[in-house]
């Protein structure tokens, strides 16, 4: 008797028998990012294939998106006014507030709105938080952060989503949505957030580089991974129902590490700069662009990911690549 693992790899039918990690269409949410104006579809420079979007473009895009079935959308505001107090984060009228109106509006329940809750885009200095002699400042952060959250569940988003990484923003946040009759809007926390250089083409997309330091005194060190898995701890005793962790491609030791410990469902986030990398050595045709996608893609399932945020989203579901 031998034993030859290669019989299982014969043909494509037997390997697909045996294959041991599946994705799904249903897995993955796809980021938009909106800003003011009409009839905005300007691609960002750092991110090919990625577009701001006003709010009226927005709602034609989704309705090709969901055709090809594009139903959980990620919305993050691009170019509202900004001060030092963030107050624009919470108005019902910035283009969030608009535009999780007009969705819900249009499509009802067959689009699921998840919002990004931060500071960052909303802020003067650019910081995720307020800033307080010269440090970012956890607990009167966390005021204007829930107000952010309420206006987004009062809009009717569905889930949020606090990227902001304060210190018990998790539990303030769904105390606040609880006490205004919103216990069914859900939340995803960035449990386990680094404080990342991928994070870059995105920064241009938000327009929310921060003016002064880095982001270092409230992302989390990219050496650590105790520290990861006692933050998405807090968050799910603080009430978070899905844990995330982000960036994903170098941090697939994390997302195993938290889905090891937790039985909430485990997303990742599959940052700009892990797409631009990609996407940029496909236009410079160096890589199988489809082939690498999904190897990411499956690294990340079988590392424990559920849920994958993905700008690579579209290319996926519209060219059939599951
Ligand atoms: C805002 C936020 C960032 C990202 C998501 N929400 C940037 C940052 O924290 O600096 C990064 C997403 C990406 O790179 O695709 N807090
Ligand atoms: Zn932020």
């Amino acid at each position: 008797m031998e034993v030859r693992p290669r019989r299982l790899r014969k043909t494509s039918i037997i390997r697909d028998l045996i294959a041991e990690t599946r994705l799904s269409n249903d897995m993955f949410i796809y980021p938009y990012f909106i800003c003011k104006g009409v009839g905005v579809v300007n691609e960002i420079k750092s991110m090919p294939g990625i577009n701001h979007y006003s709010t009226d473009t927005l709602l034609i895009d989704v309705e090709e998106g969901l055709k090809i079935g594009i139903n959980k959308i990620l919305l993050f505001g691009a170019n509202e006014m900004k001060s030092d107090n963030g107050s624009t984060a919470y108005d019902q009228n910035n283009v969030i507030g608009k535009s999780i109106r007009a969705l819900k509006a249009k499509f009802g329940d067959d689009i699921y709105i998840i919002t990004d809750v931060c500071l960052c885009g909303y802020t003067s200095h650019g910081h995720c938080g307020l800033i307080k002699d010269g440090y970012v400042d956890n607990d009167s952060s966390l005021e204007v952060i829930t107000a952010m959250a309420l206006m987004h569940a009062e809009a009717g988003a569905d889930m949020v989503s606090p990227s902001d990484m304060m210190d018990g923003r998790v539990g303030a946040i769904r105390e606040v949505l609880d006490d205004n009759g919103f216990e069914n809007t859900a939340l995803m926390s960035y449990a386990v957030k680094y404080a990342s250089a991928y994070y870059g083409p995105f920064r241009d997309a938000a327009d929310c580089t921060p003016q002064g330091g880095d982001r270092k005194s409230y992302q989390m060190d990219v050496r650590n991974i105790k520290e990861g898995l006692k933050e998405a701890e807090l968050d799910e005793l603080e009430g978070a129902d899905i844990l995330m962790v982000k960036p994903a491609l170098a941090y697939l030791d994390v997302i195993k590490s938290v889905k090891d410990s937790t039985n909430l469902p485990v997303a990742c986030y599959n940052v700009s700069g892990e797409y631009s990398m990609v996407k940029n050595a496909a236009i410079a045709g160096l890589i199988d662009e489809k082939a690498i996608v999904m190897e990411n893609m499956y690294a990340f399932a079988r590392a424990g990911a559920s849920i994958i945020i993905s700008y690579h989203t579209k290319d996926i579901l519209k060219n059939g690549w599951i």
